[in-house]
């Protein structure tokens, strides 16, 4: 098709809105339970923890099929990198969104099918899939079967210590949501990228 790419095939798409809903869920129900008055929580606790754990096992299960999705088609070369010159073309597309996208400079890097992403781009999607997920999953697991993991080791400071982590990832997950749902919005016309994620083609600016 002239003036777009076919970039995200189904499974991609399929786990993306999975994950998507999975993580809102996971910030609405985690939030609530941080922060409510008991008196009056956002959700109901009991309802608040049964929506965070059951939400918590299905992430968990889609991101076991979006780690053997990466790691049995060419999706996964999405996300490699080479170090020489990273930070460079970093900040060169920090510099094109802070500055150059305002004065109609076209984008220093083109996207291709064997290049999909931007260099933040695929700095924050590893960043967050392949340090904060897995993190917040491991220690979502331990904090829902403390007895099976470290507790004889670490005892109470264990869970603490674990708790904490899992919620700074929450945090920084939380960010990356917003951060991203606004950077999607950066494309041949707002809307554009949201489309590509739902019938698979990306539109050339
Ligand atoms: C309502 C919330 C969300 C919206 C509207 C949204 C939207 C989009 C759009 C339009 C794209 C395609 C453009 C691009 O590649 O940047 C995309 C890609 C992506 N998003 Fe999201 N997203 C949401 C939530 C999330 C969350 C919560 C995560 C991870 C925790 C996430 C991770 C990703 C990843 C990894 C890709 C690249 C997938 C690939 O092509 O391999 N997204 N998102």
């Amino acid at each position: 098709m002239e003036g777009k790419l076919y970039l995200y095939p189904v499974w991609v798409r399929l786990w993306h809105w999975l994950n998507a809903m999975l993580c809102l869920l996971l910030i609405i129900s985690g939030v609530s339970m941080q922060y409510s008055d008991p008196q009056y929580p956002l959700i109901r606790f009991d309802w608040a923890v049964s929506i965070h754990d059951i939400a918590g096992i299905i992430l968990s299960l889609s991101y076991l099929f979006f780690i053997l999705g990466n790691l049995l088609t060419p999706n996964g070369k999405q996300y490699l990198f080479r170090l020489k010159g990273y930070f460079r073309n970093i900040a060169k597309q920090a510099r094109y969104y802070a500055f150059g996208i305002f004065k109609g400079e076209d984008p220093p890097f083109a996207i291709t099918e064997d290049n999909k992403f931007n260099p933040l781009q695929r700095f924050s999607y590893v960043f967050i899939m392949y340090v904060c997920i897995p993190v917040i999953v491991i220690t979502g697991w331990y904090l829902l079967y403390p007895e099976y993991f470290l507790h004889d080791i670490f005892g109470n400071r264990g869970l603490h210590i674990t708790d904490i982590i899992h919620v700074v990832m929450g945090f920084l997950i939380s960010l990356f949501f917003v951060v991203h749902v606004y950077f999607c919005t950066i494309g041949k016309t707002p809307l554009s990228n949201y489309r590509s994620m739902f019938n698979g083609w990306y539109e050339k600016h």
